[in-house]
């Protein structure tokens, strides 16, 4: 429970390609529901029906003509939709969410990436969140040449994985910048270590949000 919103906490994961995210979203919902927290993990774009279609379109290589503005409001059409159906109301109900990814993935892939202001991304950020913000971000950290790497492993890019190196060096550059100018809503962990040694981190970090939150 976030006490002084009295409120579920809301807990976003981030990166760039090939961080490790899915394995460690995995680790950090089991913990915390091995500490008894009632946890939904969810992702974006995504995690209603409408969100997983506008997904769909996201990610789809047969709309790589997509303008960076089609692709800025379809992600925040996407996420309008996950909060009122799910983010908002599993966190009223005391629930904690686990995200995949949210906003500060705009700020880092259309701001850092595709060059949109961070002005704009504020006024759709404001209109469709409200005062709605993480109250925790963990920042999976790694090189960009060694993320993609790994992504390659993984089989058939999508639309973004599609991008080439200069693009991801300014997601995580975006990544990094918003960091530094939120260090209490961060938490950045080096990814480059083994899965043993980042889930070490990880875990320490949960220690202190879960003791922050009484929970
Ligand atoms: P995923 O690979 O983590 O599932 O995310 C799908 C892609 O969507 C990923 O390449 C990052 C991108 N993305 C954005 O560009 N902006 C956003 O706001 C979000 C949530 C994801």
């Amino acid at each position: 429970m976030n006490k002084a919103l009295s409120r579920g906490c809301f807990i976003t994961v981030e990166g760039t390609e090939g961080v490790g995210k899915s394995s460690n979203i995995t680790f950090i919902q089991e913990t915390l529901q091995a500490a008894g927290i009632d946890v939904v993990a969810t992702r974006e774009p995504g995690g209603t029906p409408l969100g997983e279609e506008v997904r769909e379109l996201l990610l789809d290589h047969r709309h790589s003509g997509m303008s960076s503005d089609a692709e800025l409001l379809l992600m925040f059409a996407a996420r309008a939709q996950h909060i009122k159906q799910l983010i908002q109301p599993a966190l009223n109900q005391g629930q904690w969410v686990l995200c995949d990814r949210f906003t500060d993935a705009t700020y880092a892939y259309q701001g850092g990436g595709r060059g949109i202001s961070n002005e704009r991304i504020a006024t759709l950020e404001n209109w469709v969140q409200g005062t709605l913000r993480p109250d925790i971000t963990v920042l999976l950290d790694l090189p960009v040449d060694i993320g993609l790497a790994r992504a390659a492993i993984r089989g058939v890019a999508d639309r973004f994985e599609k991008e080439q190196q200069a693009f991801f060096e300014q997601v995580r550059n975006a990544y990094l910048a918003q960091a530094e100018t939120q260090p209490k809503r961060y938490r950045i962990i080096d990814a480059s270590r083994t899965l043993e040694a980042v889930q070490q981190q990880i875990a320490g970090v949960l220690q202190l949000i879960l003791a922050e939150q009484g929970a």
